[in-house]
């Protein structure tokens, strides 16, 4: 499929998302969001993909929503325009694959909510992630104000979104908005390392895993141990089930089919 600011690119079982529009530091108008989620749709659809890595390369990852697209929209151009936001990073979160996003620069704003989205945070040393938008007069409108205060709790997230301070990738770590920090040149291949052994599960019970994870975060306890208990006894209708607990009981490695 063509992309005029993705290149999307396949390795092995892995599928790699850079965003590209180098010039302006990978900000995100509403052609590039409304891309990422045709990127999710193929990787959906195609069932020789187990897992997928987004960058924005080895200098920026994103530095946040077009800021020239948005100077002159009215409240209904900006409503259309948060709906094609928010309906792309969903499909980003829904993709019943593993997401993972590897940050390199900046991440902020619309490019931060982007990583929010993915399944998994991996940064270089030297990135900086932030939600700068109230020094703009706005808020974060691609699911900041509802992920991050998920991921890290209400009174970071408020601190990180009142202020608009970015953060090192260091204090992001520790505040769990990214799961690992790595030296800036690793970063890609740590990422697509970690996507490639996500790759090799069972697809079947990787995407029941993730759609009970993300489900039940979305409800209350009962609610989510309901649909935890239905997709786990889903996953008995499976020949990766089958193959997994045959291949513990002859000690060797299971070879999963994805059905
Ligand atoms: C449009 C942007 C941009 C953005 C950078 N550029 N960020 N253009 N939208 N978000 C452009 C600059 O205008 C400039 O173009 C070029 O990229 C290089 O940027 P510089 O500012 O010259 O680089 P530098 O001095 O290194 O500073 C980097 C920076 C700064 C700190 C990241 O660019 C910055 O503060 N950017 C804006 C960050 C931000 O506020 N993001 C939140 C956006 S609102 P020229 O033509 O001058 O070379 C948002 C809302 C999401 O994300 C909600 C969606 C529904």
């Amino acid at each position: 499929m063509d992309f005029k600011f993705l290149i999307y690119e396949k390795e092995g079982y892995v599928s790699r998302v850079t965003l590209n529009r180098p010039k302006v530091l990978n900000a995100l108008n509403s052609e590039v969001f409304d891309e990422i989620g045709r990127a999710m749709d193929l990787a959906a659809a195609d069932d020789g993909v187990h897992a997928v890595v987004i960058t924005g390369g080895e200098k920026v990852f994103a530095a946040g929503a077009d800021i020239a697209e948005m100077a002159t929209a009215d409240p209904v151009s900006v409503y259309k325009f948060g709906e094609t936001a928010q309906g792309a990073l969903n499909k980003v979160e829904n993709l019943p694959k593993p997401v993972i996003a590897a940050i390199n620069g900046y991440a902020l704003g619309g490019g931060c909510e982007l990583a929010l989205a993915c399944d998994i945070r991996i940064a270089g040393e030297s990135a900086k992630i932030g939600l700068p938008e109230i020094n703009l007069g706005i808020f974060p409108g691609a699911g900041g104000t509802q992920r991050l205060p998920r991921l890290v709790g209400a009174a970071r997230a408020k601190e990180l979104m009142f202020t608009g301070d970015m953060i090192d990738a260091a204090r992001a770590e520790k505040i769990g908005l990214v799961n690992q920090v790595v030296p800036d040149g690793e970063v890609l291949s740590t990422a697509v390392k970690l996507a490639a052994r996500m790759a090799q599960k069972g697809a079947v019970a990787m995407a029941m895993l993730k759609t009970a994870i993300n489900q039940g975060l979305a409800t209350d306890l009962a609610s989510g141990l309901n649909i935890e208990r239905q997709c786990f006894s889903l996953l008995f209708a499976t020949e990766d089930q089958k193959e997994g607990m045959q291949a513990f009981m002859e000690k060797r490695k299971p070879e999963f089919k994805g059905r």
